[in-house]
């Protein structure tokens, strides 16, 4: 059984050290109180409130229409559950690619109001002027190359990216301008093992891989997918380590039918 009892309060040069020993960083996503509580009791590294919460939350198809206001919600919730992990939040889409005083703007009001531990943005050489100001601000900021789902409508598909060498030479490039600029890591979101391996040992700060293979310095997963809660989402990098689904399903058939039946509640669950 993994102990969490002696281990250190998570900061950005706690990942820094663990890179430079070689010990992975474990990330999961989170956006409520209730799973943040139970992730930090569990010993994770990195929580990520991500704009995923805008698929598994919302139920929305993309990542695009979460506001920011909806990620400070999220990203406070998690906040009031934590006492030890590294709390990341995603800059939502429109909030800071066009103009990189928005994107400062955005970060701290993201900081101020729920006292998260840094943020996160997708793109590389395109977002650098708004990297640099946040970063200016003191707010730590973690990068995201390869899939970025916020450019969903200019991909057209979640396929695996940087296949092609032009993608993979901007992706190597684009993580150096990264690291370069004070970055403290950077998620690779489902590029050839290959390369993410080659960009892991080509920069100074953690990488960390969703469907990117091991020599990444570190992993992340979208919570319900690993929990198998959502079993509408089966790509070749998903390892589901539960089946909720069938769990919750099975919890509530049991209720309903006691419901029904009168079965509950009985003579001791009642006053
Ligand atoms: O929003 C998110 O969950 C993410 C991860 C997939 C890295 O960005």
């Amino acid at each position: 059984m993994y102990s969490t009892a002696k281990l250190p309060k998570i900061t950005t040069h706690v990942l820094q050290e663990m890179k430079v020993k070689g010990e992975k960083i474990a990330m999961l996503t989170g956006y409520d109180y209730s799973m943040a509580r139970l992730l930090d009791e569990a010993g994770i590294d990195v929580i990520l409130v991500g704009d995923s919460a805008s698929n598994v939350m919302a139920g929305h198809k993309t990542t695009l229409p979460i506001t920011v206001d909806q990620m400070i919600y999220h990203a406070s919730s998690v906040m009031r559950a934590v006492t030890r992990a590294l709390v990341v939040v995603d800059l939502p889409f429109g909030s800071y690619q066009g103009n990189s005083k928005e994107a400062l703007n955005t970060a701290i009001r993201i900081m101020k109001e729920s006292g998260c531990n840094a943020i996160k943005l997708e793109g590389g050489e395109e977002v650098k002027e708004s990297i640099d100001r946040i970063l200016s601000a003191g707010i730590p900021v973690l990068g995201h190359l390869g899939l970025t789902p916020q450019s969903i409508n200019k991909f057209g598909t979640y396929v695996v990216r940087a296949t092609e060498e032009g993608e993979a030479e901007k992706l190597r490039n684009d993580a150096k301008i990264l690291e370069e600029a004070g970055c403290f890591g950077i998620v690779l979101e489902k590029i050839p093992a290959p390369l993410a391996a080659e960009v892991s040992q080509s920069i100074r700060i953690p990488t960390i891989g969703i469907g990117a293979g091991k020599e990444t310095d570190g992993q992340v997963l979208v919570l319900h997918d690993m929990l198998g809660i959502n079993q509408d989402f089966s790509p070749r990098f998903l390892r589901r380590y539960h089946n909720l689904h069938d769990e919750i399903i099975r919890s509530f058939h049991g209720y309903i039918n006691d419901v029904k039946s009168r079965e509950f509640p009985n003579d001791r669950e009642q006053y």
